[in-house]
């Protein structure tokens, strides 16, 4: 076989062979593959897509480039949940303990934040120790003893997708749709994953900010995810205002704390409840999706997905303390409130701009290896409809830096429109895709 013929091939428009894909991976890994011509491939694949199954073969064969988890060995159905990336979505620290508490197992992989999206690992290491870096030994340990297993993508783990994703990043290759759904599909099934719930964020804070694109990554996320025997469910759910009241790590953390202590906001519980009532279904615990809510209500109210998400940070070398104390994780060292310039009704809180200016107060990086400040971050204090008056308070940014304070403050004064008339909030949950 002849990469310079494969990549003609997909320059031309015509499909790939299973045998095609695959020669090109194991290549590509075994480091055998000069980076012009793993970048003419990214650039042939971007202008000309991929049909489904060549996407298939193309994501089977990087979830495969790598060591697989096999967590056959636990009998349950193992569900996992991916969001496309978001502006204070904090679902996965509650819905992943609801779900294993309610007797599901749930194994995750997750990310760190990049830009103005937020990623789980960041703000499970607000817990003194918590480990995210599990060995595949370890992991597989802690979710046998636990039901639910949260750490980072290891080196072995889909290293096609470390190669490609670098080269995408210098190429301007990143927004290629079948490129981005077989790095993430590839990295869930890598993950041991038997079901997969994509909540594929739609509006100004997301990558996909039209619906027409987001059904379009969900649909050939769920084609991908059932053509490789995974039972592959999608939601379309919003992001043209954060989600909840918190932007930034700990910040977060508290807000998921109050949520699985029944004094959640609106919009995160309800987002919560229908990611963790379909990942029941998916798992075979609920038939129902009433049943599934009322089971996950009954994990909050007992206290029992709180005692589950205290076992999987201990189960992870962390200190659970912080739980009890979520006050402890709204402080910085500067704080600056931002007010309403006019009176009515907020027509935008636009997610993009906050999560920028939270990154810039210190919550997030720019680059990959950037170090960040895990206090700092954005309160909300008023949501898309809600009423406001001149002079009240809008935004509260932390930082541990002044100066970072002082940017994100100036950056934040476009987040927000004011409306003389009544506005609809946006709707949370637009589709759901099966
Ligand atoms: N998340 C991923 O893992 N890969 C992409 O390409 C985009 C989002």
């Amino acid at each position: 076989m002849n990469i310079k013929k494969i990549i003609a091939k997909k320059r031309d428009c015509l499909k790939l062979e299973k045998s095609e894909v695959d020669y090109f991976i194991a290549e590509l890994v075994a480091g055998k593959i000069p980076d012009y011509q793993i970048t003419a491939m990214l650039m042939a694949i971007y202008i000309n897509g991929m049909e489904p199954k060549e996407l298939s073969h193309f994501t089977s064969a990087m979830a495969t480039s790598g060591s697989v988890l096999d967590l056959h060995a636990i009998q349950r159905i193992k569900v996992d949940k991916h969001s496309t990336g978001g502006v204070g979505d904090k679902t996965t620290l509650i819905v992943a303990p609801m779900v294993a508490a309610a007797g599901a197992c749930v194994a995750k992989l997750s990310g760190k934040g990049l830009a103005h999206t937020g990623g789980t690992l960041d703000k499970l290491s607000v817990f003194p120790g918590f480990r995210t870096d599990l060995s595949l030994l370890e992991f597989e340990s802690v979710v046998s003893k636990t039901g639910l297993v949260i750490s980072g993508q290891t080196d072995e783990l889909v290293p096609a997708d470390k190669i490609l994703y670098s080269l995408r990043d210098a190429t301007s290759t990143v927004t290629s749709l079948p490129l981005i759904a077989s790095s993430i599909m590839s990295k869930k099934i890598a993950g041991g994953a038997d079901a997969i719930l994509l909540d594929v964020k739609v509006g100004s804070g997301a990558s996909t900010r039209s619906k027409d694109q987001a059904y379009t990554l969900a649909n050939t996320m769920i084609r991908i995810g059932k053509s490789l025997n995974r039972r592959t469910h999608a939601i379309l759910s919003s992001m043209d205002q954060p989600l909840g009241y918190t932007v930034g790590n700990a910040l977060e953390v508290s807000e998921a704390i109050d949520t699985l202590m029944g004094n959640g906001p609106k919009d995160v519980l309800s987002l919560s409840l229908q990611v963790g009532s379909i990942m029941l279904e998916m798992a075979g615990i609920c038939t129902d999706r009433q049943e599934a809510i009322e089971l996950l209500d009954t994990q909050i109210k007992t206290g029992a997905a709180m005692e589950k998400w205290a076992e999987m940070i201990e189960a992870q070398g962390g200190d659970a303390s912080l739980l009890a104390q979520p006050e402890q994780l709204r402080r910085a060292p500067h704080q600056s409130d931002l007010k309403a310039a006019e009176t009515g009704f907020v027509s935008r809180m636009d997610a993009r701009v906050i999560g920028e200016a939270a990154m810039l107060a210190g919550a997030g990086r720019k680059e990959k290896n950037d170090q960040i400040d895990l206090q700092a971050g954005v309160i909300l204090h008023k949501k898309i409809s809600d009423p406001v008056v001149a002079g009240e308070t809008v935004f509260t940014i932390l930082s541990s830096d002044p100066k970072k304070l002082h940017f994100a403050a100036t950056h934040l004064q476009t987040a927000i429109a004011v409306s003389e008339e009544p506005i609809q909030p946006p709707v949370l949950v637009i589709d759901e895709i099966f």
